[in-house]
């Protein structure tokens, strides 16, 4: 899911280093400047043999640095100026990172204006980011491995790689993330933290309560709220398990995920799961109700003009079961409530009901399927409007404010 300007007012410094996966870098740099960034481009000589400063140029709108003698800026100083410029730079993303480049970085040697810059990066402020891309045997090769278990030590975030075919025609793991991927890596590895620590449990999508083989009862919840709450409790520094009935979305980063179809495997899912997370977020519209038998083959006309009889028994109210464990197995619970009219009088009521601290109301109608939604918070205290806005800006809005609201963490 895309978010708007999630990068804008950041200055990135791209680097690039040999390989052939320079040329997805052309596509980053234009994915970081879509976002807001604005993108200084460093180069290895290597990475020059691979694609020219001047694309690299083009498709930053600055100049690219690749010497460390290159006179242009103030100073007369590229490795230290290119991190401090544009009021110094949010974040050092390498990509390509090649196995010498991060060698280097490991040993932190300086031979040339990337590695210097990274080692003279204001550390504290200015995050080194690293996606390696090189052939498979390079990757799984000890040393290696033990060059990026170094970096990885010394403070670099990893990003990938990715497995699947090869330049060089081999297949297995060594890719190097796409563009949008590492985009939206470094997104997330740039937002505030208030979640560090805590575990959040989402139930997300619709479900499907089957009829017969080939029929079912469910709703047209898309799944994008949940999913994107989870993307940004993740992001927020969660760690994430998403409990999602069928749709079609990708898991976000580092989100644990598990798929079910019926209310009852999502209860069945949930409850395990539930004393071990400390936030409860239930985004899914769980079918109110099942068939009270599933035949077991594909119900016929026959031509009778009679419709089988339906008979239909309730769900359990998963939020409701959960918001009932007991205290020391009870997850801080937030309920969604999508309603189609009366929306604080049934938001309110819905608190009551599901015994829960907090209830995010929304008009379902005008959101299913939507890339953006508006809320209201719904809690003791009051109501509190968060403003009409794509989903993820919205979950990213609704996570600090669950994050302002939660108990502090037992030590
Ligand atoms: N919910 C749930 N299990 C159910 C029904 C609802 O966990 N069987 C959760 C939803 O995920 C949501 C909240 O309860 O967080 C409210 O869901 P909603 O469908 O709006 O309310 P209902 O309880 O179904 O009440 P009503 O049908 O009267 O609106």
């Amino acid at each position: 899911m895309a978010s708007t300007q999630a990068l804008r007012g950041r200055h990135i410094v791209l680097g690039l280093t040999g390989g052939i996966a320079c040329y997805k870098a052309a596509e980053l740099a234009r994915e970081l400047v879509r976002a807001g960034a604005t993108v200084q481009v460093v180069m290895t000589e290597a990475a020059a043999q691979f694609i020219t400063p001047v694309t690299m140029q083009a498709l930053s709108g600055r100049p690219v640095f690749t010497s460390p003698w290159d006179a242009r800026p103030p100073g007369n100083m590229a490795h230290i100026d290119l991190t401090r410029q544009a009021g110094g730079a949010d974040a050092v993303l390498v990509a390509p990172a090649s196995a010498d480049f991060i060698a280097q970085l490991a040993q932190g040697r300086a031979g040339d204006l990337l590695s210097l810059l990274c080692l003279a990066r204001p550390a504290a402020r200015c995050p080194l980011l690293v996606a390696p891309a090189m052939n498979r045997e390079m990757w799984a090769h000890p040393a290696t491995q033990r060059n990026v278990a170094q970096i990885v030590a010394d403070g670099a975030a990893v990003l990938g790689p990715d497995a699947g075919e090869q330049a060089c025609g081999e297949v297995g793991d060594g890719r190097m993330l796409e563009a949008a991927a590492l985009c939206e890596a470094l997104v997330a590895h740039l937002q505030p933290k208030p979640l560090a620590g805590r575990t959040v449990l989402i139930t997300a999508g619709p479900t499907f309560e089957a009829i017969d083989p080939v029929r079912g009862i469910t709703n047209h919840s898309s799944g994008k709220m949940g999913f994107a709450l989870a993307r940004a409790a993740a992001e927020a520094g969660a760690r994430v398990t998403l409990v999602a009935g069928p749709v079609h979305l990708p898991t976000p980063a580092g989100v644990r995920r598990i798929d079910v179809h019926s209310a009852e495997q999502m209860l069945a899912a949930v409850l395990p799961e539930a004393p071990r997370h400390q936030v409860f977020i239930a985004t899914a519209a769980v079918a109110d109700w099942r068939p009270a038998q599933v035949a077991a083959h594909k119900l016929k006309k026959g031509g009778s003009g009679h419709p089988p009889p339906l008979a239909l028994v309730e769900n359990p109210d998963i939020l409701a079961t959960v918001a009932r464990l007991p205290a020391g197995q009870r997850p801080w619970c937030v309920g969604f409530a999508a309603e189609s009219e009366n929306l604080l009088h049934h938001a309110r009521e819905k608190l009551r009901r599901k015994g829960v601290p907090l209830i995010v109301a929304n008009l379902g109608p005008a959101t299913f399927g939507r890339d953006d939604n508006a809320v209201v918070l719904v809690d003791a205290d009051g109501e509190h409007a968060l403003p009409q806005a794509d989903k993820l800006t919205l979950a990213r809005q609704l996570v600090h404010e669950i994050a302002a609201r939660l108990p502090a963490a037992a030590p």
